[in-house]
Formats: C-alpha cells, sequence, structure tokens
C-alpha cells in the first residue's frame, strides 16, 4: 500500500491559505496549549483564542462538506481564575464544526502533584462538518478484549464477533523519555502523539487514499500514522528541526524520499 505525503516547513496560516475548499477529508492536530512549552510564544489569553479561531475556521474552509475534525487539548492556567483549566471549555464552540462527542484520552503516568489530583488525561473534540453524513468505521477500531464474548441472548452471540465499540474513555499510554523508559517511537519531540490513539481517528474516520491534514505537524507522528495506513498527508510545521525530524522519520518509514500529496 502506498501514500503519499508532503509535510511542509510553514506557519499553518500561511499553509491553510494555499489550500483550495473542501480539499482534506480529515484534520487530526494538536496545537501548542498556551503554557510556555519551547516551540511556543506564550500569548494573552484572549489573542491566543482568537489565534484558535482563525485556524480552526480555516480548518473547516479546507474540510471537504463530510469530513471530520479531531482536536486533541490539554488544559491552561487562567490567573486569579484556574490552575488548570480545560481548554475544550474555551474552544469547542468556536468554530462552524459540529461536535459530536469528547473523548477523554487516559494516558496512564504522568507528573505527581502535591496540592492536587495527579493530571492523567487529555481531551479529544470530534469534530464534523455534517452531522448527517461524515465517516465512522466502527469495525475497524473495535476492542477485540472483551469479557463474555460468547454470551448469547436468543441464541444469537450477544457481542459482535469483532470486538465491542471502544468508548469514549482511551486508556493509550503517552510517549514517554527516558534511558530505561523510552518509548520505542519516541523522537526528540517534548508533545508527541502516540502512533496508537492516532491510528484509532484515522482508521474510524477516514477511508483508504483519503486526504489526512496536521497543521502542527510536529514529529509527524499523524504522518507517520496515515502513511501505514494507506492515506495521503499533508502536514505544516514552523520549525525547521521538527520539520526535519518529521522528514527523517517519514524517510525511515517510507524508505523513500517525500513525494507531493495534493
Ligand atoms: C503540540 S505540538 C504537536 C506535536 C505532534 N502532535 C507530534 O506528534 O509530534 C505543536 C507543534 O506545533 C508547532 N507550531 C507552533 N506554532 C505553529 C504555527 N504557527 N504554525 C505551524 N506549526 C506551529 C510547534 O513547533 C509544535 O511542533
Amino acid at each position: 500500500m502506498v501514500a503519499e505525503y508532503e509535510i511542509r516547513c510553514s506557519d499553518l496560516l500561511h499553509g491553510l491559505a494555499t489550500l483550495k475548499n473542501e480539499a482534506v477529508d480529515l484534520t487530526v492536530t494538536s496545537p501548542p496549549y498556551n503554557i510556555g512549552k519551547e516551540y511556543e510564544s506564550q500569548l494573552p489569553l484572549d489573542e491566543y483564542l482568537n489565534w484558535c479561531e482563525t485556524w480552526m475556521r480555516e480548518i473547516y474552509r479546507v474540510t471537504k462538506p463530510n469530513g471530520a475534525f479531531w482536536l486533541n487539548l490539554g488544559y491552561l492556567e487562567i490567573s486569579g481564575k484556574g490552575r488548570a483549566v480545560p481548554i475544550p471549555y474555551l474552544l469547542w464552540d468556536k468554530s462552524p464544526f459540529y461536535l459530536i462527542q469528547e473523548v477523554v484520552w487516559h494516558y496512564g503516568a504522568g507528573v505527581a502533584s502535591k496540592k492536587a489530583f495527579s493530571p492523567r488525561n487529555e481531551k479529544w473534540l470530534w469534530f464534523v462538518k455534517n452531522p448527517q453524513a461524515y465517516t465512522f468505521n466502527l469495525d475497524q477500531v473495535r476492542d477485540p478484549e472483551v469479557k463474555y464474548p460468547n454470551q448469547k441472548k436468543n441464541g444469537k452471540l450477544k457481542c459482535n464477533p469483532l470486538g465491542k465499540n471502544p468508548g469514549d474513555v482511551w486508556i493509550i499510554p503517552k510517549v514517554t523519555s527516558g534511558t530505561n523508559r523510552a518509548s520505542k517511537e519516541r523522537m526528540d519531540h517534548p508533545a508527541q502523539f502516540p502512533v496508537a490513539v492516532i491510528e484509532r481517528i484515522i482508521l474510524a474516520c477516514s477511508n483508504e487514499n483519503e486526504l489526512i491534514l496536521d497543521p502542527f505537524l510536529g514529529s509527524g507522528s499523524t504522518m507517520v500514522t496515515a502513511y501505514l495506513n494507506g492515506r495521503r498527508c499533508l502536514g505544516f510545521e514552523v520549525r525547521e528541526d521538527y520539520v526535519k525530524m518529521a522528514q527523517t522519520r517519514m524517510e525511515l518509514v517510507a524508505n523513500a524520499p517525500i513525494q507531493t500529496c495534493l
């Protein structure tokens, strides 16, 4: 199965402006959270939210009529208001998309808190353009871990033989660093997606050969996953070092130079 892919070193708004209306089937991404990570400059809250609104509207414009947008969001501090405010509370209705569902990504281990419960989840917002017509390939992502697979009702198996619906709480470990405990897929990026999370989204919400977009590409996790599952992928990333990281990663996976996907 050969997929095509393209990595552009670009600010996402410049990159998005080059795309035609309704060109993309599925966007899967995670923006900077405005919390002072090495790849972002912190903005006043209203400026940050306006910026998010601007690129979310652009993603809406470039999404096909039956396309979808999966947005991963964490928490930020709002001075005098909240120490860890869920970013979905601030952004969920700031685009013309229709919200299908919020999925909780429970990532297992992480930093330990002393004055609050230790944070162990982030959210994914699943948006679509048309709630009457969107892709959901449940059979592609069923969970085979069923407790009573042979249970019957009126002589018929109760559970689908492919497994159960995986539900809206996904227990999938984070990509870890460290000499002895680093994940196999680990790149030198501070916010890398695990391929397992992205694979569930891509298989459920797109079909082979469709075009996936990640406008905050980082180390290229969305692109690797799209490629391995026979989808085309376009990514924008503003930092040259991460672009190189994603290129090297893709060349290893694809064993071929970068191709163009549009
Ligand atoms: C949360 S990280 C995404 C990490 C990615 N999901 C991965 O698996 O590696 C956000 C990325 O967006 C990039 N970025 C920040 N501002 C950007 C902008 N204006 N345009 C494009 N990329 C940007 C950052 O350099 C960072 O790599």
